[in-house]
């Protein structure tokens, strides 16, 4: 595939703190909600908690090396405030950020410009012993963070990213029990929406503060995309997308969503100024994308009343049916047309933000092969094919005027795969769990031809 990418387009890999680190008791980090989650007998799908993962809190030379090679513009990686912030007294933990401040300088040594996320989902245990996101406590808790790590690593940060998925964060944690923490409060999940998008702009502030306008801000969302019935579509919209994109971009909620919700949310836990504070200017949109969904109306009622488990408030007479393949192995569909209808309708809505894909990727099958030499391989055709479809639709989006100005391929490596531990990979590098020896996949050695045959 030819690269007709502009040549000031930003070309990048990107990991989470919780899903390469291990290392979970060393250095003074405390333990986080996905620590207590994964051992949580039966919370996981085989067990796997992230105790190791891909050791990359040691092995960190050689992942940013591996980055080096790969001859990317950038790095997205997450800083895991339990190694910031280990106690409640508010007093940083200095070998936490030390760790952050190797990664990002020997980033900038490579000419790799470091993309830092504030939190991707490992929340210190103790806030979340205080109530977790359903207290605003923790959002005040969240900004603080933010100020501790602005101060160590300033302007040296490309980007700031508040928070990633807060989808995930509020209706999978809290309204059902796919994540951590997993409590299944269905609409009781309301209230951690509105901390989290408080969290957003009160990091926002805390960094900016500090930093001024010498870095780009920004957030990360997955922004469901569902086709079949209209009003089915809409409604999910509201409830998935425009809950968070509404408060942080336009400073209220949507009144069809308080509207949706009547019966099973009194919205009353927004209190005054949190619009204010959750309405930040910032620079750059982040998109992850994999997959769409397909809707349709049941003939269930809505109400009365949703109070199980739901990774979807305010959706129950909502049915998804089965997508059309082919399926990644998540069982995801393969729609890189579902990529370009995302960033045209994100675009079109909150046009005064450059976007960028923070996330986009494949789970295969990939089989290590050691071969004549003794060297080692991995064949992943299908990721391949996968990754230059949707770079193509993204490609489609610039030409038609969406401002996209990145691509960031998850993941760099294999990893933990949140509820499915080590069973699913999406590395363009191979992790052998037992010696954890990488190996460049197929995938990695084309997306550096990729990358270096670009403009
Ligand atoms: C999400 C889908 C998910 C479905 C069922 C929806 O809210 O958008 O990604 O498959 O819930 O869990
Ligand atoms: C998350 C990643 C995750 C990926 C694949 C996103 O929801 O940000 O942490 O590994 O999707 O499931």
């Amino acid at each position: 595939m030819e690269n007709t990418f502009p040549k000031d387009f930003v070309f990048g890999t990107a990991t989470a703190a919780y899903q390469i680190e291990g290392a979970v008791n060393e250095d003074g980090r405390c333990p986080s909600i996905w620590d207590t989650f994964s051992h949580t007998p039966g919370a996981t799908f085989a067990g796997d908690t992230g105790d190791v993962a891909t050791d990359s809190y040691h092995r960190w030379r050689e992942d940013l090396a591996l980055l080096n090679d790969l001859g990317v513009d950038a790095y997205r990686f997450s800083i895991a405030m339990p190694r910031i912030m280990p106690t409640p007294n508010g007093i940083p933990n200095a070998k936490g950020l030390d760790f952050y401040e190797r990664i990002v300088d020997t980033l900038l040594e490579y000419g790799i410009k470091p993309v830092v996320t504030l939190y991707h989902w490992d929340l210190p245990q103790y806030l979340e012993d205080a109530g977790g996101w359903l207290n605003r406590v923790t959002s005040y808790a969240l900004g603080d963070y933010a100020a501790v790590v602005a101060k160590r690593l300033g302007d040296r940060v490309d980007t700031w990213t508040t928070l990633n998925e807060p989808w995930c964060a509020s209706y999978l944690s809290y309204g059902a029990k796919e994540q951590a923490p997993g409590l299944g409060l269905g609409p009781g999940a309301f209230p951690a929406v509105n901390h989290l998008n408080l969290a957003h702009g009160l990091m926002v502030q805390a960094v900016r503060d500090i930093v001024g306008d010498k870095s780009k801000y920004s957030v990360t969302l997955n922004m469901p995309f569902n086709r079949g019935d209209a009003d089915a579509c809409h409604r999910l919209d509201l409830i998935a997308n425009r809950a968070f994109l509404d408060p942080m971009l336009r400073g209220r909620y949507p009144d069809e969503l308080f509207a949706i919700t009547k019966g099973i949310c009194d919205w009353s836990f927004i209190q005054p100024g949190d619009l204010e504070n959750a309405h930040q200017p910032i620079d750059v949109l982040g998109v992850n994308y994999y997959s769409t969904n397909r809707v349709a109306m049941s003939d269930r009622p809505q109400f009365p009343q949703e109070t199980g488990p739901s990774t979807c408030p305010g959706a129950s007479d909502i049915d998804w049916l089965p997508t059309d393949g082919p399926h990644t192995d998540m069982g995801w569909n393969i729609d890189p047309q579902g990529l370009y209808d995302t960033l045209m309708r994100v675009h079109d809505r909150y046009p005064e933000v450059d976007l960028v894909i923070t996330e986009n990727g494949m789970a295969c099958r990939d089989q290590l092969v050691v071969n004549e030499d003794g060297t080692k391989a991995v064949h992943d055709a299908d990721r391949i094919d996968y990754l230059e479809r949707h770079f193509a639709a993204a490609k489609r989006a610039l030409d038609d005027g969406v401002p996209l100005s990145g691509y960031f391929v998850w993941s760099l490596l294999d990893n933990f795969e949140w509820y499915f531990g080590y069973a699913k990979r999406f590395g363009i590098t191979y992790v052998d769990y037992a010696t954890q020896e990488r190996t460049k996949k197929d995938s990695f050695l084309w997306y550096r031809d990729f990358i270096a045959s670009r403009g």
